[in-house]
């Protein structure tokens, strides 16, 4: 239909098929990050994954993220530096995290944290988000989750020490010590892993609020609700509780069998976009391989081994492989981190994607607003209640 000005009218009907969930939709242009689902690689900037991890440091990975190429040795030094300067968290906002009951979850703590810092230090938070605010946002993670982790036992927060990297400050600040290379070391391969990874749900959701001109903290408390959920950042602590559930290698297949007849998925197995195995899901089993127990890594690689067999066997065409969040358990257990600390510690890396998503996105904006596709009733006649 043609209007008056000469214009398609645009029909009240979707315009685009819909299919569940997004999937296949691209919603946004990047230069960040893509993960290439059939050959289960992923590129950061060009880079490889497998050029990065145990090879750049963590805050090599947040500059090469937020500003498209990797920094030389001054520019890596004044990032240090800035992050350093900003560790500290304004006393209001530890005041709000120790407000918390300490039966709260870490990841409440966070968006929690985020959320009362853009209200209390809403002069630097302000509405345009640029990349001070990101390195600022980023160097207080770390502070607001061991602030909380640290009030639930009853202890006072431990102020960041100058010169230690995200890594080690995350370490120190949680458990009040300096932390053993034996730690931070696989930490920082882990928090390299998972700084960025295409549009999934935590990130779109930072670029939708981003995208109604909210401000950077609005953005990343939503990005923080979305990592909660067990089907993105919120597997971690479930795959340690099936691993502990599961206890001895004797019982790997009737568990497994049992969690798969009564139609629940394997946490650490499956994946959106990879129809192959996640490349971060391999380089953290070389890594839990060294890090963890022998105990601890046999029984997760006997579970691994079964968990694929039977998901190949039940789904046969579905392409179901380890993911991400499957040795992240190992790994993170090994650092030190009780499970529930996870999912937050995913968060403390995520940060530097989901703020250059932001950037990215108020760098050429324009406002995320879909349809949807109307299946409710449209001729009801209202009825008034009795009045008293
Ligand atoms: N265990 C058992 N079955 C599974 C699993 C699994 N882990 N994953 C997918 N399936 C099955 C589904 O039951 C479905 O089967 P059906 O079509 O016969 O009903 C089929 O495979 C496809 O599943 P979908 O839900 O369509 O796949 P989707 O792309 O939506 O899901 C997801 C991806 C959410 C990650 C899913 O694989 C899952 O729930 N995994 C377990 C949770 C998990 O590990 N989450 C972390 C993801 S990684 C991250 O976000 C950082």
């Amino acid at each position: 239909m043609t209007g008056s000005n000469g214009n398609t009218a645009v029909s009240d009907q979707p315009i685009l098929p819909k299919p569940e969930g997004l999937e296949g939709v691209v919603a946004a242009s990047t230069a960040l990050s893509h993960v290439f689902g059939e050959e289960g690689k992923l590129v950061y900037r060009g880079y490889d994954i497998h050029e990065l991890a145990g090879h750049a440091t963590f805050e090599e990975v947040a500059y090469l993220l937020w500003n498209g190429r990797l920094p030389n040795r001054q520019e890596l030094d004044a990032l240090l530096q800035t992050l350093g300067a900003q560790r500290p968290l304004p006393s209001h906002v530890i005041d709000v995290i120790q407000a918390l009951p300490d039966t709260a979850q870490p990841m409440d703590a966070l968006r929690t944290g985020v959320s009362a810092l853009g209200a209390i230090d809403s002069e630097h938070f302000d509405d345009v988000p640029d990349l001070n605010e990101a390195i600022a946002l980023t160097a207080k993670f770390p502070g607001i989750l061991a602030a909380f982790f640290r009030h639930r036992q009853g202890l006072d927060p431990v102020n960041p020490k100058p010169g230690h990297t995200t890594a080690q400050s995350y370490l120190h600040q949680l458990f009040g010590k300096e932390p053993d290379e034996k730690h931070w070391r696989p930490l920082e391969v882990y928090l390299t892993l998972l700084a960025d990874h295409g549009m999934n749900a935590s990130t779109f959701t930072s670029r939708v609020i981003a995208s109604t001109g909210s401000d950077l903290c609005s953005a990343i408390t939503g990005a923080i609700g979305a990592l909660k959920g067990p089907l993105h950042g919120g597997a971690p602590s479930k795959v340690l509780d099936m691993l502990e559930a599961i206890g001895a290698a004797d019982n790997v297949d009737p568990w497994l069998t049992n969690a798969l007849d009564r139609g629940e998925r394997l946490m650490g197995f499956g994946h959106r976009v990879y129809k192959a195995e996640d490349p971060r899901a391999e380089i953290l089993r070389g890594m839990a391989a060294e890090a963890s127990t022998p105990e601890f890594f046999a029984l997760s690689r006997r579970t691994e081994e079964r968990a694929l067999a039977m998901l190949h066997e039940r789904k046969p065409d579905r392409r179901l492989y380890t993911n991400v969040e499957f040795y992240s358990a190992a790994v993170l257990s090994a650092v030190g981190l009780p499970g529930d600390m996870f999912t937050p510690t995913f968060a403390v890396s995520r940060v530097t994607g989901w703020t250059s998503h932001v950037l990215e996105q108020v760098a050429n904006n324009r406002l995320i607003r879909p349809q949807s596709e109307f299946v409710g009733a449209t001729d009801k006649t209202f009825v008034a209640i009795e009045r008293r």
